[in-house]
């Protein structure tokens, strides 16, 4: 249970400051569990009550994760420098204070990222002791054979002392250009790099899985919806 006072709860939503909930609730704009509150110093569960203001609901979860289908072109970061990122195409409703992409995508990958507020989450999720396991379907400009395959299930060590750990290969319907790969460890362009040092360049690459959940297949790209809590649990297990 986090108990919190009011103000608080509807500042922390990203959508009011302190000041503008006073105006509001002297205004009698603001509702707590249905009834009017004047008084913004009043406490609240944030895990079980209803706020309002002016008749909108506010997002009063402590913590958001959010499943992302990322389009190409877009950056994973929080601010874009000029370029689009994968908060800015956040619907309206999702946005709040503080959230960022839990482990980045090229801007030319696309599928799953993971967009949170929650800094200890994303921690847990991307340090390299608990790393979680991502799969990736990699199309590349020319066919690896199974010897090459086993490279890199076996792990490999590039010419600048770079190394990547063992990672699972599959062929999608028996075509050696077109890979199912999971890697348990997030290095820089870490496919990519994989596939060149076996003598393939990837041509399109898509994020499907974080830990053991899905890219939800309804979720058009550029789409996203809230994980679930099992979903959340989920992402962690090994
Ligand atoms: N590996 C890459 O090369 N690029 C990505 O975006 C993700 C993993």
């Amino acid at each position: 249970m986090a108990v919190e006072r009011l103000d608080k709860i509807i500042s922390k939503s990203g959508k009011f400051t302190r000041s503008e909930v006073k105006r509001l609730a002297r205004n009698g704009e603001i509702t707590l569990n249905g009834e009017a509150v004047k008084d913004v110093s009043v406490k609240a569960d944030t895990e079980n009550c209803i706020i309002t203001v002016s008749g909108e609901r506010i997002d009063t979860a402590e913590h958001v994760y959010i499943m992302l289908n990322k389009p190409q072109g877009v950056v994973s970061a929080s601010e874009g420098r000029g370029d689009v990122t994968v908060v800015d195409i956040l619907p309206d409703d999702m946005k709040r204070k503080n959230l960022f992409p839990a482990g980045r995508l090229d801007k030319d990958t696309t599928g799953f990222v993971l967009v949170t507020d929650d800094g200890d989450f994303a921690h847990r999720i991307l340090s390299p002791k608990n790393h979680i396991k991502k799969t990736y379907i990699a199309a590349l400009d020319k066919p690896i054979d199974e010897s090459k395959k086993g490279v890199l299930e076996s792990g490999i060590e590039l010419k600048d002392g770079t190394v990547f750990r063992p990672a699972e290969l599959e062929f999608i319907d028996g075509d050696m250009s077109n890979i199912k790969i999971t890697i348990f460890e997030g290095k820089y362009h870490q496919i990519k790099r994989m596939f060149k040092a076996v003598g393939s360049t990837v041509v399109s690459l898509k994020r499907i899985k974080m830990g053991n959940v899905y890219l939800d297949d309804k979720l058009k790209e550029g789409c996203a919806r809230y994980l679930t809590s099992a979903e959340i649990e989920e992402i962690e297990k090994r």
